[in-house]
């Protein structure tokens, strides 16, 4: 076998599960690779805070740089923007391919490090960075890259739907439901990022270019979060007959002179309760994708969770560990052809 050496950076909800299953499924890995996968360190901010998973202490450092120049795979996931932009072009430069699950880099800086790695020749995969568990960005980048999309519509933030559940099923407060989402790992560092909806809107943009073939730029994603939704609406929803979800929308879009663009918007949205996605409860994300050729498609499963986002990030590795064994080129990682995207920043609140 040859060894891959592979660099952690973050050892927080979702880097802690990585590292354990790469650690304990070491040789079925090795085996479906045809190389051994070895974990080299795990970069963290503080080498002796507690950690969720009981992980070797001589793998942790705080030196991520020696460990990613040292590194055949950079797995990114502490999340943020820097220092995640800088190490991770570090990595490409330095030859390793890049497996991140940070969708708020890749919503801003996603051009420039798309770049850097085709420049290089460098596989950067991010299955991660929407909807948790579900694959739904290779399928996209993929299996649907023959046919035309027109629309994506779905939950993508596991710690709003978590948190709309708790108040609509068992009259949680806002706060009190944050809380728990973030104790089971679900919520981003800043946990504004889910409520205020930003963390659905980069995602919202990284479907959208890929799904689109163009780069839709975060700044053009409508977007509102769930911190106006109140318990009185939820309420009001329910004696309705609906259900009250944060809604993530991408759409192919023709505007009054005939000129072909795309739009996205995030918002939260009265649902039926007899529609599918009424029935995604808890952390769960559902992703509706329909295409010309194919039509209606749904993707659904865990959107968030440490073990559930390593499966993920796993199947990103082997996939680019396969290709680093048999030396062949991997996917490209831009491909935008350029379609106009429209700000529809006055679509109105629909709840
Ligand atoms: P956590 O906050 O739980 O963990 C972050 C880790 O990164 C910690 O180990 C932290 O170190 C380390 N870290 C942060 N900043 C630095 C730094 N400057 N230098 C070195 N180490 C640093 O995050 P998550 O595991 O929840 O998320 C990681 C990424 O995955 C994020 O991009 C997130 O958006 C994404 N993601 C998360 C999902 C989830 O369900 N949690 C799902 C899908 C994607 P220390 O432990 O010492 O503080
Ligand atoms: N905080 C994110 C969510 C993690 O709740 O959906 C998964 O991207």
């Amino acid at each position: 076998y040859r060894n891959l050496r592979v660099a952690l950076l973050g050892g927080g909800s979702v880097g802690a599960q990585v590292a354990r299953l790469l650690l304990e499924q070491s040789e079925e890995l090795a085996s479906r690779v045809g190389a051994s996968l070895e974990l080299v360190g795990i970069a963290v901010r503080n080498v002796d805070a507690e950690r969720t998973v009981d992980l070797p202490k001589e793998l942790f450092t705080t030196d991520a740089e020696s460990l990613i120049l040292g590194a055949d795979v950079v797995i990114e996931l502490m999340g943020g923007i820097e220092p995640a932009r800088s190490y991770i072009l570090l990595a490409i430069n330095s030859g390793a391919d890049v497996v991140t699950a940070n969708k708020a880099l890749l919503a801003e800086h996603g051009a420039e490090l798309f770049a850097a790695a085709d420049q290089v020749g460098a596989q950067l995969n991010y299955e991660a960075a929407v909807a948790g568990a579900i694959p739904i960005l290779r399928p996209l980048r993929e299996s649907l890259a023959g046919d035309r999309v027109v629309r994506i519509l779905g939950i993508v933030n596991g710690t709003t739907n978590y948190i709309l559940d708790r108040m609509d099923e068992a009259g949680d407060s806002l706060e009190d439901a944050l809380a728990s989402a973030t104790a089971l790992g679900y919520a981003e560092a800043d946990p504004t990022a889910d409520i205020g909806g930003y963390d659905a809107a980069q995602k919202a943009a990284i479907l959208a270019s890929l799904a689109f073939h163009t780069t839709v730029p975060l700044a053009s994603v409508y977007r509102e979060g769930i911190t106006s939704v109140t318990p009185a609406q939820i309420e009001s929803a329910r004696k309705a007959g609906y259900v009250v979800k944060l809604l993530a929308i991408c759409e192919r879009f023709t505007d009054e002179h005939g000129v072909d663009g795309v739009s996205a918007r995030v918002y939260p949205a009265m649902v039926p309760r007899s529609h599918p996605l009424a029935a995604v409860h808890g952390a769960n994300n559902a992703v509706f994708v329909e295409a010309e050729a194919a039509g209606s498609l749904m993707f659904y499963g865990a959107g968030a969770g440490g073990v559930e986002t390593a499966s993920a990030v796993l199947g990103d590795l082997v996939s680019l560990a396969r290709r680093h064994v048999a030396g062949g080129p991997g996917v490209a990682a831009s491909s935008h052809a350029g379609l106009p995207v429209f700000d529809i920043g006055s679509v109105t609140t629909r709840y």
